[in-house]
């Protein structure tokens, strides 16, 4: 059986939808596709329209069915019908869909850990070095945790606090690697200090539920409560060395 250039073209779209659908991994966002699929079609629109043969094999089908006649069968009729029906549905239910509110978060990137302001680099914890007091400066480090901390950061440091649930941005989990074994006691002092407002833009859009304890807490709890968090945890600040 002869396929007719109509069939055939309907055949390659369709195939090279699926393909770019299903076959590319990492898969495609769906506006790639799109993209992809509009360039497919304008190129076989290109092709079949070269030759007017084939233009007419490609086209005259279409403007038949479209604009018909008295031979019509009953089920082109129906199905001309349908056409014309499904076609303004398609396109109501989209711009429905595009127009209704969404409640999902949006979709943006959000660096999880910005650039501290120039006054809180190069800090470093004066307790750190404090060898002779330093079991003691951890003790009041957990103090301060356990009476400030871990109502979002959990008792065992993994961020799974009583209040955790309901934030979104998640309260820090310390006990994860590549948190705070990759960033410099300044760096958390910073963020302890400054808290969720204290964000640069590139960390929003979501708000952070982190205080900014320099309002509550004196600095030198501040600092031991960082020497708690790697005492605790186990890891080593990143240092310059
Ligand atoms: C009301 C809940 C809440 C409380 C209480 C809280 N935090 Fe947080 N904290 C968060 C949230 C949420 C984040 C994650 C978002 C962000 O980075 O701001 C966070 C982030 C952090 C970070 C940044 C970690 C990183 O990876 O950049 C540090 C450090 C931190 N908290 C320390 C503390 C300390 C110390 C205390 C107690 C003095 C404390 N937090 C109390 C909610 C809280």
């Amino acid at each position: 059986m002869r396929i007719p250039l109509i069939g055939k073209v309907a055949i390659i779209w369709v195939s090279l939808y699926l393909a770019l659908k299903f076959l590319v991994s990492p898969s495609l966002p769906s506006s790639v596709i799109f993209m992809y699929m509009s360039l497919i079609t304008v190129c076989i629109l290109l092709f079949v329209s070269v030759f007017p043969e084939d233009a007419e094999a490609f086209f005259g089908p279409i403007k038949r069915f479209i604009a018909g006649d008295q031979t019509d069968s009953a089920v082109r009729k129906l199905g001309r019908v349908a056409m014309f029906a499904i076609i303004p549905l398609f396109f109501g239910h989209r711009s429905y869909q595009a127009n209704m509110p969404s409640y999902e978060p949006p979709l943006e990137q959000r660096i999880v850990h910005p650039a501290p302001p120039t006054e809180f680099t190069g800090m470093y914890n004066p307790y750190r070095e404090d060898h002779e007091h330093f079991a003691e400066n951890v003790k009041r480090g957990g103090e301060v945790f356990y009476r400030n901390c871990v109502f979002c950061h959990g008792d065992k440091l993994d961020g799974t606090g009583i209040f955790a649930e309901g934030f979104n941005l998640r309260p820090a989990n310390f006990q994860e690697n590549g948190v705070i074994n990759m960033l410099q006691e300044s760096y958390l002092f910073w963020r302890i200090s400054k808290g969720g407002i204290g964000l640069p833009e590139e960390s929003t859009p979501w708000n952070s539920a982190m205080p900014r304890w320099e309002a509550i807490l004196p600095e030198e709890d501040r600092w031991k409560a960082i020497l708690f968090l790697y005492d605790y945890t186990g890891y080593k600040p990143r240092t310059w060395e």
